[in-house]
């Protein structure tokens, strides 16, 4: 009985794992932190294959799988798919493999930006995986009567994020094309449809306007596995600090600065 004791209280000490294709999972990583503090987290974050949004749906499941495996095998106790490409994509599938680890995805805040107001008018910038995905098109069918909805998928914008470009003149140029054209349709909300697109939002907020209430599902996935994990009797115990550990396909110096950057970022 003891014995079972001491390795139900070892587990829960056990780190929760994160992935992304790249590092815009680390905007998810952060409000996981934001929960909880006292938790130890592993980041994985898959550079290497990046991007997965012009991907095919077996290239993103395969890198998923294989992704959620090192995370297993360094003994995380629940999984958390902080990319809403791989999470169309792997998230059923993922839960069939292990159905007793908790394991979080992540899909386009559609929901408080379609319930924000009376029939508001939503933009919804992703992965052209996601936005062609059935998991999105069941999202938007839940919500169409209630907002406008304007699925724009956005490729080439997630290469500047890996490549830690957040505010170039570049970067501007590249929002503002992608963006005129929904300028005049008087939007009332973005929507961060993937996780690396956090990273960009001041620029995004600057080129629509301060009017327009940004949103992203980073809180609302924090949230959910911290339910899951407390569910699952999983939560640490620990009153200390956690720690932060990444790891990244390309595992170059720049890279794992990158994260620590991005991590520290306000
Ligand atoms: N960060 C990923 C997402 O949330 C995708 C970026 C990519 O690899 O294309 O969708």
């Amino acid at each position: 009985m003891e014995i079972i004791d001491a390795q139900a209280q070892m587990k829960k000490r056990q780190p929760i794992g994160v992935f992304d294709s790249g590092v815009g999972g680390i905007s998810v990583l952060k409000e996981l932190i934001r929960i909880m503090p006292n938790e130890n987290y592993i980041y994985f974050g898959d550079s290497k294959h990046a991007p997965y949004g012009t991907k095919t749906l077996e290239e993103v499941r395969r890198l998923s799988f294989h992704n959620t495996r090192i995370l297993l095998e360094e003994g995380a106790k629940g999984v958390v798919v902080a990319c809403n490409t791989a999470t169309s994509a792997a998230v059923r599938i993922m839960r069939s493999m292990y159905p007793a680890l908790p394991i979080v995805g992540i899909e386009p805040a559609l929901k408080p930006a379609a319930l924000q107001k009376e029939h508001p008018k939503v933009l919804v910038m992703a992965t052209p995986m996601t936005v062609g995905q059935e998991k999105f098109g069941q999202l938007m069918k839940r919500y169409e009567k209630k907002a406008d909805i304007y699925p724009l998928p956005c490729p080439g914008l997630m290469e500047f994020i890996e490549a830690g470009d957040l505010d170039s003149g570049r970067l501007h140029a590249f929002l503002r094309e992608l963006l005129e054209p929904y300028l005049e349709k008087g939007l009332d909300s973005v929507v961060l449809g993937c996780t690396h697109y956090p990273f960009a939002r001041k620029v995004i907020q600057e080129i629509v306007g301060g009017r327009i209430t940004i949103f992203d599902g980073g809180g609302g996935t924090a949230r959910e596995m911290k339910r899951r994990l407390g569910a699952a009797n999983l939560l640490s115990p620990s009153t200390e600090t956690g720690w932060v550990k990444f790891e990244n396909s390309l595992a170059t110096r720049e890279e794992l600065a990158l994260c620590r950057q991005l991590l520290d970022s306000k």
